[in-house]
């Protein structure tokens, strides 16, 4: 469904050019997860923006690559022409929940907005709908949330709110730029079991970057290891979490902490399995 290929990306910045992404190549199918992983600084967010052409700044370059969704180049289309794959097609949990929401409109009106821009409803059935679509998140008490503003929200509130609202046009892929990094753990494990449930039940493909090997145990069918701009390894969860090949991705791996993925883990087969599999490693 999206195919990355070749693809770099520089910045021309006054200290001089950044080569932030290099020739970098990642593919994820139809219902597929795939991490995306590498310490701070590694690519991900630029490989992940530069998608959606949201990277932002008349001094980011892509100097080479495509980047097929359905074999159409994203990178030939015009702002206007993203702007509808945005969304649409494409659903984007960014890196800060707080930073997808306005603090001064409600959350039931930034919703109602974002669902009348994808489906032709009076406010009415717009709201029910905002009902609905917190229901799926599994947010409590959704008509109390939707009167309330961004910071009467926990943490976990808000970005559940962020991943309803991405999934308002039903997308087929998602990308998730670290979306539980700024929660505690426990929250944490709830919207990564939230994304898996959503991603069986919808068949919603997702694109999960991240620093911390524990999510790629946890979830992913494949995974994408980048460092300094590159790839350095990629292949099934299983394979490079069993046999890493390089030394980059084993250190990744060993820093993750062996039991911490607790019993609920276990509602989910696959992540069961690969679970079993991590801690025998
Ligand atoms: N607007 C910009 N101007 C110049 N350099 C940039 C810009 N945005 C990103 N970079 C550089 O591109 C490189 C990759 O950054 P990126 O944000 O993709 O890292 P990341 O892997 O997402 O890291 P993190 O885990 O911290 O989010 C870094 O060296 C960064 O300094
Ligand atoms: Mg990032």
């Amino acid at each position: 469904m999206l195919e990355i290929s070749n693809l770099s990306v520089d910045f021309h910045t006054d200290g001089g050019v950044v080569h932030a992404v290099k020739d970098v190549s990642i593919t994820v199918g139809e219902g597929e997860i795939r991490g995306l992983v590498g310490e701070s600084g590694s690519g991900k967010s630029v490989t992940s923006m530069t998608i959606l052409g949201l990277l932002g700044t008349r001094r980011a370059r892509v100097s080479s690559g495509e980047i097929l969704l359905n074999g159409t180049n994203l990178l030939e289309m015009s702002q206007k022409e993203l702007g509808r794959i945005r969304g649409r097609q494409i659903g984007l949990v960014s890196q800060n929940a707080l930073s997808a929401l306005d603090p001064s409109f409600t959350i039931g009106s930034q919703m109602i907005e974002v669902i009348r821009l994808h489906q032709k409803l009076s406010r009415a059935a717009a709201y029910e709908e905002a009902v609905r679509s917190l229901e799926r998140v599994g947010m409590p008490d959704p008509p109390q949330k939707l009167r309330a503003y961004q910071h009467q929200l926990s943490g976990g509130q808000r970005q559940r709110v962020v991943i309803a609202m991405a999934l308002v046009a039903r997308p087929a892929l998602l990308l998730a730029d670290e979306p539980t990094t700024a929660l505690d753990a426990t929250v944490q494990k709830q919207i990564l079991d939230l994304l898996l449930e959503i991603n069986r039940d919808l068949g919603t493909a997702i694109l999960m970057v991240t620093h911390d090997f524990g999510v790629v145990s946890h979830m992913c069918d494949s995974v994408t290891v980048m460092r300094k701009g590159s790839v350095v390894e990629q292949g099934s969860a299983d394979q490079v979490l069993t046999a890493p090949e390089h030394p980059y991705t084993r250190s990744l791996i060993s820093s993750v902490p062996k039991l911490r993925l607790d019993d609920t883990a276990r509602a989910v087969p696959r992540a069961e399995r690969r679970l079993h599999v991590f801690q025998e490693a």
